[in-house]
């Protein structure tokens, strides 16, 4: 019972035989799916969804699955909406929040916040994106995207592309490659965007088999996958840091001449203007059957959090 009644804080907390179970699960919550449009496992259980920062795709897809699964939510999505407004600190709100709900999801733009919270709260917590540290539920879902598209996520050569310097689904997306045998890993970035070197050294110590390389055109021929993710603006102290590296890399129709024929992009989304939308409709495009995917995927992880598969 590796997830239940814990909390999911960091994808590093798990081997890969638990990630296999979360995704055999989510193979059979998605044939559940096909048959019946809703299920009634949480009949009774209310999960509680406090983003402290903006999100379409976690906090959504997490509230999709409560009520896929016939549970009910209480979300909040501003301090503005809550006591913390009136200066109540977080630690009482989260004591609130784990004595009206079974579950707590959390969003929050400063790191650790959801390790916080899981040692104040008896409910399992789960993170749903802490400040530039990690989104392992984004990882759970990407890498059950590339077991979607290719079967395996064994001997293939991904390439990640983008801010690798504050984008938390890339950290944990790499902590989660590490459980596997990728052929070879390209981090591809601009030099002012190179990964940071807390994740660099957790993932060395891995051995996860990376190359850096700065241009994308050295390496697209080789790889199944791209994953790509936008400049992270809001992480940038600095606007004129952002400004700078903004505009650094744009993947279009041009771009993808030589690709595999199954090279698949997966993006956690949303994308601004890194993708040409020309490329939305082409095979190559997997992420928005990636953010799909996110909804039976959090299904079976919050069935498992709270103890009720078997
Ligand atoms: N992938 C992701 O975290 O998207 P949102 O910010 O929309 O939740």
């Amino acid at each position: 019972m590796p997830f239940a009644f814990r909390d999911v804080i960091s994808i590093l907390d798990y081997s890969r035989e638990d990630l296999e179970l979360l995704f055999k699960t989510t193979d059979k919550i998605r044939e559940l799916l096909e048959k019946k449009s809703s299920l009634n496992y949480l009949d009774g259980k209310i999960a509680a969804l406090l983003f402290l920062e903006p999100s379409t795709r976690t906090m959504y897809s997490f509230q999709t699955a409560v009520y896929r699964l016939g549970g009910k939510a209480l979300v909040f999505t501003s301090e503005q909406a809550t006591s913390l407004a009136k200066g109540e600190n977080y630690a009482d709100t989260i004591r609130m929040f784990d004595s009206y709900s079974d579950v707590i999801i959390i969003r929050s733009k400063y790191e650790g916040t959801a390790r916080f919270a899981a040692e104040i709260a008896e409910k399992p917590v789960i993170n749903g994106g802490d400040g530039r540290h990690e989104h392992p539920t984004q990882a759970m879902i990407d890498l059950y995207t590339i077991r979607y598209f290719f079967g395996r996520i064994d001997g293939l050569t991904i390439g990640i592309l983008g801010d690798l310097k504050y984008a938390r689904t890339i950290a944990s997306l790499l902590y989660g490659l590490t459980l596997y045998n990728p052929r070879k890993i390209y981090l591809i970035s601009p030099g002012v965007l190179r990964l940071r070197e807390e994740v660099r050294k957790k993932i060395l110590e891995r051995n996860l088999p990376i190359t850096e390389v700065s241009r994308l055109d050295e390496v697209i021929e080789e790889l199944d996958v791209l994953y790509v993710t936008r400049i992270q603006k809001e992480r940038y102290p600095d606007p004129i840091e952002y400004e700078k590296v903004k505009n650094l890399y744009k993947i279009t129709p041009e771009t993808l001449t030589k690709v595999k024929e199954n090279f698949k992009i997966l993006h956690p989304l949303p994308k601004i203007d890194e993708i040409d939308p020309r490329i939305d409709n082409t095979k190559y495009a997997g992420y928005f059957q990636q953010a799909k995917l996110g909804v039976p995927l959090r299904m079976a992880l919050l069935l498992l959090v709270l103890g009720l598969w078997r």
